[in-house]
């Protein structure tokens, strides 16, 4: 199988200057294994970012882009802008950004061919809550939200990210079963199954990660609370190989 291992970290609003050392640190762990690792701290941290990550493996994101190239979108960043900024990768969909901001499907969708289109690669967020779980329409939840958010004949190397949103920041994880049956799943829903990578999230620690990251249909982890932290991440980076 030809996917390499992703292990992304999500610092959502989190992130100072004065926090640039961590990619110091992060340096000699990027380049140690086969993981291939990104950060995607605000958008606010990237120039300065890519600056210190110059010449190292370590590769860098945005959290969120806009629709459009430019415009009159007081607040928005354009997708283009954040590849500028030296990003090459946009988490898209989260589920913060879907229930904080009421992002649709539709509109993930039209991010996503933005980004595709500035030469980032979308990282595609989906998940259900916890009452849709408990209501047994997790499946059709997350084949809803795949079939509405990626962009119709994408074969781009873009990344989907499975995240339970009732584990996300909670410390509750799904059980590794749990998981790897909604992998399965959602790789016969892909157009381009066997290349496509599909990162699990939601309170992805030191402790789960090797469990996780072991199973046939995980391709990586997207880490939010623990890759704010250079241990943790780097353990969780070790897991993946
Ligand atoms: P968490 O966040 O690891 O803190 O649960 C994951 C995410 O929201 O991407």
């Amino acid at each position: 199988m030809s996917r390499r291992m992703l292990i992304a970290g999500n610092w959502k609003m989190h992130g100072l200057r004065s926090d640039l050392g961590f990619f110091d640190a992060l340096a000699v762990h990027a380049g140690k294994g086969n993981a291939e690792v990104l950060v995607c701290p605000p958008s606010t941290l990237l120039s300065a970012a890519a600056e210190r990550c110059a010449g190292t493996a370590i590769r860098l994101g945005g959290q969120d882009c806009h629709t459009g190239a430019t415009g009159a979108h007081t607040g928005d960043v354009a997708a283009v802008m954040l590849h500028d900024a030296g990003a090459r990768y946009v988490i898209l969909g989260h589920s913060e950004r879907r229930s904080d901001h009421a992002e649709s499907s539709s509109l993930v969708c039209a991010k996503a061919g933005a980004a595709l289109a500035a030469g980032l690669t979308p990282i595609v967020c989906v998940g259900e809550t916890r009452e849709q779980r408990e209501a047994g329409e997790a499946f059709d939840i997350v084949a809803a939200q795949l079939g509405g958010s990626l962009p119709a004949a994408t074969d781009s190397g873009i990344v989907i990210a499975y995240e339970p949103v009732w584990a996300i920041g909670t410390g509750l994880t799904a059980s590794a079963s749990d998981v790897a049956r909604m992998h399965a799943f959602i790789r016969t829903r892909l157009p381009e199954p066997a290349t496509t990578r599909v990162l699990y999230g939601g309170s992805v620690k030191p402790g789960n990660a090797a469990e996780l990251m072991a199973l046939d249909d995980v391709d990586g982890a997207l880490v939010g609370g623990a890759s704010l932290d250079i241990d943790a991440f780097a353990s969780i980076i070790a897991t993946a190989g």
